[in-house]
Parts: C-alpha cells; structure tokens; sequence
C-alpha cells in the first residue's frame, strides 16, 4: 500500500501532524506506490521561521564554505544515483537511464553552480562619480550582490530533482535559505536528493521540504509574507501564482509549444533524428520538447516518411524496461492527450500511426495535414503525440509559431546559416535553435520564457543573479 515518507523541517524528518498523507500513484501499475506527509498550514509557518533565522547566519557564512557544502552535496548526490533514480523510474514512470541521468546532470548542476557563484559573487562593482554630468570625482560606489532571503522553490513532476537542484544551489551559494515544495509526483525522489544535501551537512533549517496538497498548502506558501522570491517551473498554475503573489521576483517557466521549422534545403535525416528526440524523448513530456513541426510542403513527404519509419522503431512500454515511450504521468493526463487526438481525427488529420492507448500508456503517433482549426496546433499535449503543418511560405512558419500565446524555444533546420539568423530574429520565443531540437541545456545556458512561456532568465548564471539584490555604499568624500 507504499511506503510512507517524512519531511524535513529544522535539519529532521517528521511526520505531519494533521496524520494524512498523499498517495503517489505509480504512473505504471496505476496503484499507490508511496505516500508523503500532507503538511499543514501551521508547518508551513514553522519552516518559514526557521529558514528565516538559518538565512541569517548563512549569508555570514563564507562564500567558499558554501561553495564547498555544495560540492560536498553534488558528489553525495551522484553517489545515491541508483535509488534516487528508481524513484523516478516508480513516480513519474521516467525510463530507467534518463533517470540516472538526471541525477548525474544535477550533480554537475550543483557543482558548477557552486564554481560560478564564487566567481560572480566574489565581485563587485567600483563606481566614480565623474563619469556623469554636473558631478566631480567626490563619490565612491561600490556594489556587492546580496542574498534576498528565503527562496521558495516549485519545481514540476517532469524533472523533480534536476529542475529542484536548478533552484536550490543558486539560491544556496547566493546566501538565502530554502524551502521546496516538491511535485507530489517526485516528491519521493525529491526528498532523497535534499537528504543528500542533509548529508553533506548544511546548517539546520536551511533547506526545508514541505509536501502536502496544493489545495492545502499551495496558495499559503506562494502568498506567504516570509518568502523572498519564488522559483517555479510547471503549467499554469504559474499565472495563478504571479497575479497573488507579493512584489517579490519571481523566476517561472511555464510550458511551451515548440516549433520545428523545416526548410527545402535541411538535412532531412538530421531533421528526423531530431523531431524523434526532440518530439518523443520521454514521451514529450518535456517543456522544450518539439510540439509542433512547420515543413515547407516540398520536403513533407519526405520527411513524414523518415519520421514514420523511426517512430516504428520506438520502444513502448514500461520504464523499468528503459522503453522510448512509456506511461505519461497520470490518467488524467492520458485522457487530455486523448483528446487532443480525438479532435484532431475528427478535423481530418492524416494519421501516421493506429491511435493505440492502454492505461497510461500511449503509442506514440505523428499526425500529418494538422491545420489550424485543430486543437493540437496550439495546445501542449505533454505527451507523445506530434502534430506537422505543412506550410507553403517560411513566412507562414514563422507566423504560426508568433501566434502561439507560448514563446519558449523553437527550432529551424536549414543549411543557410543567414536564412537561419534571420528566422531566428523573427521567432518570438526565448531561445532558437539552428539545426537542432529544442533543448534547456547546457544548463549554464540561458533559459528563458517570452510570454506566457514565463517571466524571469534561467541557466546557472541568471539564476545565482536573480536570487540577489544589488547592495550598494556610497563614500563621500570631503
Ligand atoms: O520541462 C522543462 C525542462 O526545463 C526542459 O528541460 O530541455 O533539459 O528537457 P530539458
């Protein structure tokens, strides 16, 4: 009936008070696979305190010790990668070596944020105030980044621990303290990876975990007065949050629908290998993943056919089996991708291969002729479901993809490096890649969100920035 998990508050793992708890439904078998603590709102406060008052004494704490807890932290948590990742493999059903994987890229996340921090931080700025008009040389300024307080951190199911740790050691290295709410899918593998942080030693209640029910706890923790800044990657629910919450800064990354602009001239194979990546990498159910390919008519034939061939060869089943496509998160998911297809069948779209469902699992499928009439040229499936649009004018790509109210990433394949600049000019979204699927990483790349794809940069260096302010001291001179 799974195994019940603590969580942790003031350096201990506890159980809640209230004596509930939340099922985790593996996404596989369909049954309870564990249960997290369903925290009240008088924990949460709790925790708010106590990060407060650890924040205080950390952002005392040099920043080399710091850096070294983190490293100390990064090669715990490669340590513990096998059962850290069976929980991945158990909660949101992730195939078993992607599941490594991500530990492993967090690992490295937390090093090198640690690395980059003792740089960035380690300098200020030396001002004059000659420079401007009207001023003599009488004015010193100098500028030092400082930590904001307490970050609350979001991350989704998708990557529990890689997109928890992209939050945590920036706001760590950066002096604040933190407190994170888990998925409720993940939160087991969530909780594993902060008792790696535990055991490399950081101070009592600078890192906190609270799990529970959004509906309980969720509105409580984003409009809590104690946080100082909240870091979240999920779905809309990020609207939701930035309309309530304070004027604090907030980093979101909500969603995407990534375009693949494919022109005459690409590289078709690469194309191919590409939307299968990009498209069907754990079963899209990536943010970044292509969601939408735009091919210039002339070459959809071709290109249809090099796809059709090697989603054939896709491995479906369970992720213990490290199969391609396994079961999307939840049933509720599951039943909204159906949808998708099933009004996309009934506009008339070609279908590449039998729509094939069972439980969770959905086979994946790439459907051709998709206009714009059809739900699934707009809307994010998170599953493994491909929508292309054949389209007679790279202007006309161009267009669908600057009508999305979405601007994450997008891609465009083209052997014309010009042709490519040019195009990724016109692409309104945060990044754009030339000859290759959409991807977050590197993940000291920049990551950003135009419009309702989020607010705030991302990436190792604009995290550690964003989690600071500007502290500035002015000498005046007699
Ligand atoms: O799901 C959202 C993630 O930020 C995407 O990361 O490109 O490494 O899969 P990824």
């Amino acid at each position: 009936d799974g195994d019940v998990f603590k969580y942790y508050a003031d350096g201990e793992w506890k159980k809640s008070s209230s004596g509930k708890t939340v099922a985790i439904t593996n996404p596989t078998t369909r049954k309870t696979q564990y249960k997290v603590q369903a925290c009240t709102q008088e924990e949460v406060n709790k925790v708010m305190d106590t990060a407060k008052t650890a924040q205080k004494s950390w952002a005392k704490t040099p920043l080399w010790k710091r850096a070294e807890l983190l490293h100390k932290a990064a090669a715990i948590l490669k340590e513990h990668k096998a059962p850290i990742a069976e929980c991945l493999v158990k909660e949101i059903a992730k195939p078993a070596k992607d599941a490594v994987t991500e530990v492993v890229r967090s690992g490295d996340l937390i090093s090198y944020t640690a690395e980059e921090g003792v740089r960035i931080l380690g300098e200020g700025k030396f001002l004059v105030s000659d420079s401007f008009p009207g001023n003599e040389r009488t004015k010193y300024c100098l500028t030092s980044k400082i930590p904001l307080g307490v970050v609350l951190a979001i991350p989704p199911f998708n990557y529990p621990v890689n997109l928890a740790v992209s939050k945590i050691a920036p706001a760590l290295i950066a002096g604040n303290s933190l407190v994170l709410k888990p998925p409720t899918q993940g939160a087991v593998a969530a909780l594993h990876m902060v008792y790696c942080f535990h055991l490399a030693g950081f101070p009592k209640g600078l890192i906190s975990v609270v799990t529970g029910k959004g509906s309980e706890i969720g509105d409580f923790l984003t409009m809590h007065p104690g946080v100082n800044c909240i870091s979240f990657t999920g779905g809309d629910t990020g609207v939701s949050i930035s309309k309530k919450a304070g004027m604090i800064p907030l980093q979101m990354e909500l969603g995407g629908k990534d375009a693949c602009i494919v022109l005459e001239d690409a590289d078709l194979d690469l194309v191919a290998a590409n939307i299968i990546k990009g498209g069907f990498s754990y079963s899209g159910q990536r943010c970044t993943a292509v969601k939408v390919v735009l091919v210039m008519e002339s070459a959809a034939d071709a290109l249809v056919e090099k796809v059709k061939a090697k989603v054939a060869k896709l491995k479906v089943g369970p992720p213990e089996d490290d199969c391609d496509i396994t079961p999307v998160v939840s049933e509720s998911s599951a039943n909204y991708i159906e949808g998708l297809v099933m009004d996309a069948k009934q506009k008339g779209a070609t279908f590449c291969q039998e729509y094939k469902r069972e439980g969770n699992l959905i086979w994946p499928l790439l459907l051709d002729n998709v206009r714009p009439d059809m739900r699934i040229a707009w809307e994010e499936p998170f599953g493994p479901v491909l929508p292309v649009i054949r389209i007679g004018s790279v202007e006309e790509g161009i267009h669908h993809c600057n009508a999305s109210n979405f601007g994450l990433q997008g891609c465009v394949f083209t052997k014309d490096v010009n042709k490519a600049m040019l195009i990724s000019d016109a692409m309104e979204t945060g990044t754009v890649q030339i000859n290759s699927a959409p991807a977050r990483g590197p993940d000291h790349f920049p990551f950003q969100g135009f419009k309702d794809s989020g607010i705030g940069s991302q990436g190792v260096t604009n995290s550690i920035n964003m989690m600071t302010k500007i502290k500035t001291t002015v000498i005046n001179l007699p």
